[in-house]
């Protein structure tokens, strides 16, 4: 399972992608308003730290098919070809995911809440669908169902759209999402520190630390004891 960034921070992506195996990230306009500046500038300082053919997924939001696809068009004109469109599952998006998919672009579905949206936009071209997890959790729904339920019928009905799920709110839900065969997560760069910080790890190195120390003298590693 690929590992994405749901973020839109230039600082926090700089620091994931320098500690992590990052695949790419993603961004959504409530993600992008919160950093409160230009919006190309956000992306073009994105692009500065993760590269032009790193996976950068950005939402459109024109209210209807035309508008989206122009946006799409400026994205990738500006930005390069490591841009994913992102359009919600609505009857226009679904069309405007139809035609850019047959123009050779790289679409993501998303604001997934039910497999057979996923289902549709797989049909329409989109090379992923993101559904949000959490939100399906939120009012009472099986999130890791749905994501179960999507990764099966593209499988059984032969189609290559990958499922980057998405909308976490714990490590819990991403462990599941790696277990039920989605093919990436994107989540907050805090969730990611998450997954990496465990009591046990810490003070484990730290007595393997203590023990060579005592052996081999403190602020040793085995450079120093290379004698050969
Ligand atoms: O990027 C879209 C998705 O990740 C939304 O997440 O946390 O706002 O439900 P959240």
């Amino acid at each position: 399972m690929l590992c994405l960034l749901d973020t839109a921070n230039v600082d926090d992506i700089a620091r994931c992608f320098d500690f992590y195996p990052v695949a790419g990230v993603t961004t959504n306009p409530t993600l992008i308003a919160r950093e409160e500046r230009p919006f190309h500038d956000i992306l073009t300082d994105i692009l500065k730290v993760i590269g032009e053919r790193t996976m950068l997924h950005v939402q459109v939001l024109g209210p209807d098919a035309e508008t989206m696809v122009a946006e799409a068009n400026q994205l990738r004109d500006r930005l390069g070809p490591g841009i994913f469109p992102k359009l919600p599952v609505t009857q226009q998006g679904l069309k405007a995911i139809r035609i850019l998919a047959s123009a050779g672009f790289s679409v993501t579905a998303t604001a997934i809440l039910t497999p057979l949206q996923a289902l549709l936009a797989a049909r329409a071209g989109a090379a992923f669908v993101a559904p949000y997890v959490n939100r399906i959790d939120n009012i009472g729904g099986d999130g890791e169902g749905v994501v179960l339920d999507i990764v099966k019928m593209f499988s059984i009905h032969g189609l290559s759209t990958k499922v980057l799920t998405a909308s976490f709110k714990n490590v819990r839900q991403i462990h599941d999402m790696a277990l039920a065969g989605a093919h990436a997560a994107t989540m907050a760069p805090q969730l990611l520190d998450m997954i990496f910080s465990h009591p046990l790890t810490d003070s484990g190195v730290a007595d393997f630390n203590a023990d060579w120390a005592a052996a081999y003298g403190a602020d040793t590693t085995t450079l120093d004891n290379d004698t050969e």
